[in-house]
């Protein structure tokens, strides 16, 4: 009889960092991780508020004692519980400069980590958390959620068999509309730490959604980065970052690819959206239609794959990302749940002492974040210098 976790045989226990009343992703985190009912949430540090931290609380069904105060708090008492009941990982759901301390307090203390995206505030702290979790040894994943997508991990597959031949281009987009005006100034809380350079980092539209464009690109194609040119933008006025930019990357097969990342596109919602041209076809998926995906060949119909995971089809990878038969979607949280569920497996083979797979990962992992961290710094420094060819070949990225 197959048994929650295999091995372990009970849910994983799951703290969660952030998703205090009137947050939005870390409410995603706590269904995501639940949703294949191998843990359930008992604790968590809600807000950096500590009166709004606590009375978040039971919203999430988390008992009054361990609704910590502060994240410091939550890692010390966790720690002091008996393993049968101490926490096996900390979901870090906050604004972008309290991922590290946060992370690498979790990590440190042996906690596994489920990190948001961008990873760090900067790369100096990126390459601080690989080390911290290569010293720990713990599990490690960070939530550029679009890659759990079932056609995405198709599409993984299919290229990286060769099946579209050898990939001369991609092109990565992540298209929104939401702050074409300055709704920063008028306190609108998500806007505001976004369009903050001490909380966001050093890009604005280029770290928020512009690394989820650049990662979706080297999930899907594998192809490695050698050099990339950047121009960013703030069109709207009085703002502090960017809200529009374009980075060119030349891969080290010959390959170019592009990543357009705009806040500032009229009427546009989260198209994540991506093409890849190879010598023998070409493929494209969007996140806000995530259950199709096309794929054309010169003188052939264009080939439409839905998500079918009965269908032949559909390979290994795409159909194991799969929950419901095809034509009932699945989208946003079904994705962000296979993020999880893969990470789950890491964490039971390190529950049961076993060696797990740290690098070359399904879900995207510390290597990842920093890569991606890494993507930030060089397309900043880049646009600073007139679009100048900067390295972008990240010594620890996966193959
Ligand atoms: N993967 C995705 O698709 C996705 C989508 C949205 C946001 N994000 C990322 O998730 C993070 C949070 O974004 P959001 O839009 O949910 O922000 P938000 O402003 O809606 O929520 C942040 C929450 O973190 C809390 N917080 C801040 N500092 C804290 C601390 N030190 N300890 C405990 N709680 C603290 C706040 O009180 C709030 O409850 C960001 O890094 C963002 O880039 C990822």
């Amino acid at each position: 009889m197959e048994t929650t976790n295999g091995s372990l045989n009970r849910k994983l226990r799951m703290a969660l960092v952030g998703g205090g009343q009137g947050s939005f992703i870390g409410r995603v985190h706590a269904t995501a991780a639940v949703l294949d009912n191998r843990a359930a949430l008992v604790a968590g540090a809600l807000s950096s508020n500590p009166e709004r931290a606590k009375a978040s609380a039971p919203a999430y069904d988390i008992a009054e004692s361990r609704a910590y105060t502060s994240y410091q708090e939550m890692i010390d008492k966790e720690k002091s519980l008996p393993v049968d009941q101490r926490i096996d990982f900390v979901s870090v759901a906050t604004p972008n400069h309290t991922h590290f301390e946060i992370a690498k307090a979790a990590a440190d203390a042996g906690f596994n980590v489920i990190c948001d995206k961008p990873m760090t505030f900067d790369f100096a702290q990126a390459e601080e958390l690989v080390k911290s979790v290569e010293k720990s040894g713990v599990v490690f994943a960070v939530s550029h959620n679009y890659t759990g997508n079932p056609l995405v991990r198709q599409a993984r597959e299919m290229i990286q068999g060769g099946e579209l031949g050898e990939i001369q281009a991609i092109r990565a987009n992540y298209i929104q509309g939401w702050l074409r005006t300055a709704i920063e100034a008028e306190d609108q809380k998500q806007a505001a730490w976004r369009t903050d350079p001490s909380k966001s980092g050093a890009a604005g539209a280029f770290g928020d959604i512009g690394t989820h464009a650049y990662n979706l690109g080297r999930y899907i194609t594998g192809l490695i980065p050698e050099e990339i040119s950047c121009n960013l933008k703030t069109f709207v006025e009085g703002r502090k970052l960017d809200d529009y930019g374009h980075a060119v990357i030349r891969y080290s097969n010959g390959a170019l690819g592009t990543v357009t990342a705009s806040q500032i596109s009229h009427g546009r919602e989260n198209d994540a959206f991506i093409e890849v041209d190879g010598t023998e076809g070409s493929l494209q998926w969007r996140q806000e239609e995530p259950n199709v995906m096309i794929v054309r060949k010169n003188g052939s119909p264009h080939q439409m794959y839905t998500r079918d995971p009965n269908a032949p089809f559909m390979n290994e990878m795409g159909a194991a990302a799969c929950r419901l038969p095809a034509g009932h979607p699945e989208g946003f949280f079904e994705a962000f749940a296979n993020v999880y569920r893969f990470a789950y497996d890491a964490m039971v083979a390190r529950a049961a002492g076993e060696s797990f797979e740290t690098k070359d990962t399904i879900y995207p992992n510390v290597y990842d974040g920093a890569e991606g961290m890494y993507f930030i710094q060089q397309c900043v420094a880049s646009s600073a210098d007139n679009g100048a060819w900067l390295p972008m070949k990240y010594e620890n990225a996966r193959s």
